[in-house]
């Protein structure tokens, strides 16, 4: 079976229909910019020419950098136009796609169900904790193969800051920090989730899960296996596809 999964980013938004019996892109994904600001109205535009490029005319699964209740409500917006906050987004977004079916996911959410059942989590139990680093940090939680939504953990406190203005990959590159110094700022990081989580295993998604040579050997002393995300640039769209398959 087909769903089509977009990913909403901070500068691009990406889909493509997704075949969910391997978990992976059916097609090539088509990406547009994400308009600046990052509105409602521009944002759902670009999903449009997305959706209409390869002439989708099923359910639609997106992702969205915030917290989302109830596949629809997005309730925060740290990284992208505030206006967005209390939007009902499944319904604006079915609106604008001539009345398709849509579900609306956290970011790090979809991307820790797609790791999970195709990538670096599959069989895992336990507690198991994806963490994106881009824009900002997205944290997914999984007890025993099981999403626990909306988890917000790059908002913790860390030395007095958000964390995720300190560990993110932005943060790496708006301070142009070496892999050496950011790494040791994530091993803070990860030390506080630990304290707080003891999960079995992190995984490290986002841009930087390409580059895991570059910094994993810098992180020590975390009791929690720490591997790499798998499927990478693709986890969003796949895992969007996945929940809205899920919601029939
Ligand atoms: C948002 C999260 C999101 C993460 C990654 C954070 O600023 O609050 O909801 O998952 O960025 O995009």
């Amino acid at each position: 079976m087909q769903i089509f999964g977009v990913d909403i980013g901070g500068s691009g938004i990406k889909g493509a229909p997704v075949d969910l019996d391997r978990g992976d892109l059916a097609e090539e994904r088509f990406k547009v910019l994400t308009p600046h600001p990052a509105t409602p109205d521009g944002v759902a535009d670009g999903v449009r020419q997305v959706v209409e490029h390869f002439g989708w005319a099923g359910p639609v699964g997106l992702t969205f950098p915030g917290v989302v209740t109830g596949g629809s409500t997005i309730r925060t917006a740290a990284n992208v136009d505030k206006s967005w906050v209390d939007v009902d987004a499944r319904a604006l977004f079915t609106e604008r796609l001539g009345g398709l079916a849509t579900t609306v996911v956290n970011d790090a959410d979809a991307a820790g169900v797609a790791e999970m059942n195709f990538g670096a989590g599959r069989g895992r139990r336990g507690t198991v904790i994806l963490l994106t680093f881009g824009t900002g940090i997205g944290s997914a939680v999984f007890v025993d193969g099981e999403l626990v939504p909306n988890t917000e953990l790059g908002h913790l406190e860390l030395g007095g800051h958000d964390a995720e203005k300190r560990a993110s990959s932005k943060a790496k590159d708006d301070g142009e920090l070496t892999w050496e110094h950011w790494a040791r700022r994530v091993t803070k990081y990860l030390a506080h989730v630990e304290m707080l989580f003891s999960p079995e295993l992190f995984i490290i998604g986002g841009g930087v899960s390409r580059k895991s040579e570059k910094f994993l050997h810098f992180i020590e002393g975390i009791q929690a296996e720490i591997v790499p995300a798998q499927l990478q640039n693709n986890a969003g769209i796949v895992g969007a596809a996945m929940r809205a398959a899920k919601d029939g």
